[in-house]
């Protein structure tokens, strides 16, 4: 990953714009992601029924938003997990209901500060959940933090990225560094928009953004098992629905497709705003509010 990519993200995440990141539609999609994530059937997950999934059955009870459906995977007394590029912590929030302990990193010191304190505010310990302001792809940072990590950088049970793999203009390396981290049977999940079809990227170059629309889920895929992970599935496709406002779909039109599958038959039913398509509209507050299902896509794959 280049100097000049880090730093534009860098740049980017910053002041207003860390402010603002967390608005209802951040919210609503972080819900919908971190659900597609808990919910995934975790191939390593304890058989459905044995002894040591009515364990963790009872573990996770209580804990979290999504009692009941979550992978038996994810043991409330266990299972440490790393969220990179973490931002302020939204995917995190709904992983510690289900894990010992979520590590997240990032790049951005203003979205880690408004991450650690929710965490303070919330009276969580920070070694069951902290950011830390870590570059992954760098050697030093890694080493630093094996020293400042409770349980240190290596050996998570899950590496967790959502709606960072746009942002990486070397996704290669990402999925190399994550490998790095996790233990021998750990699991990685990839989380991006994914590129419908019809969608046309635009010519014009971008350090914050080196993908736009997303990926192909076979181009998240094929980069884990270059990486060396197994057992990859890509073909987890979803669409996230969420009511944004007019604001929110201009500042981030760019990074979305216009469509929900690529699949033009699906509905008629929409109008087009700043690009993207409108399933319906609602006014709150005196605010209105626009229906947009934003295709996903989940990569998953274990380390061997
Ligand atoms: C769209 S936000 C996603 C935040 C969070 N994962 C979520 O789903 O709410 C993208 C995040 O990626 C971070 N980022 C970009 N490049 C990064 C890198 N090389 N290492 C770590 N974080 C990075 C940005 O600083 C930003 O916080």
């Amino acid at each position: 990953m280049s100097a000049e990519n880090i730093e534009a993200n860098q740049e980017k995440f910053v002041g207003e714009h860390a402010q603002k990141y967390d608005n209802e539609s951040s919210f609503q999609l972080g819900r919908e992601i971190s659900r597609k994530v808990l919910e995934y059937p975790n191939p390593s997950a304890p058989a459905a029924g044995s002894p040591e999934a009515l364990e963790v059955a009872k573990a996770q009870s209580g804990s979290g938003a999504f009692d009941d459906t979550v992978s038996a995977f994810w043991d409330p007394r266990t299972t440490r997990v790393l969220d990179f590029a973490c931002g302020t912590g939204i995917i995190s929030a709904y992983l510690a209901a289900y894990s010992k302990q979520v590590v997240g990193v990032d790049i951005a010191k203003d979205m880690l500060d408004i991450f650690n304190a929710k965490v303070h505010n919330q009276g969580i310990p920070s070694d069951e959940v902290q950011g830390y302001l870590l570059n992954i792809f760098d050697d030093e940072d890694v080493a630093k933090g094996n020293k400042i990590v409770p349980g240190g950088l290596d050996n998570f049970d899950a590496a967790v990225t959502s709606l960072a793999y746009h942002h990486i203009d070397d996704i290669d390396q990402a999925s190399r560094a994550l490998f790095a981290r996790l233990r021998s049977g750990g699991w990685v999940y990839v989380v991006d928009l994914s590129m419908g079809p019809g969608f046309k990227p635009s010519a014009e170059k971008d350090a914050v953004v080196p993908h736009h629309g997303g990926f192909a889920p076979e181009t998240i895929g094929n980069s884990l098992r270059d990486a060396g992970f197994v057992d990859v599935k890509e073909k987890n496709i979803f669409a996230a629905s969420l009511w944004a406002t007019e604001e929110y779909i201009s500042r981030f039109q760019k990074h979305h497709t216009t469509s929900l599958t690529g699949n033009d038959d699906e509905t008629k039913d929409y109008k087009e705003l700043h690009g993207m398509r409108i399933y319906d509209e609602k006014v709150e507050k005196g605010v209105t509010k626009y229906l947009v299902k934003k295709p996903m896509l989940l990569v998953v794959g274990k380390r061997p």
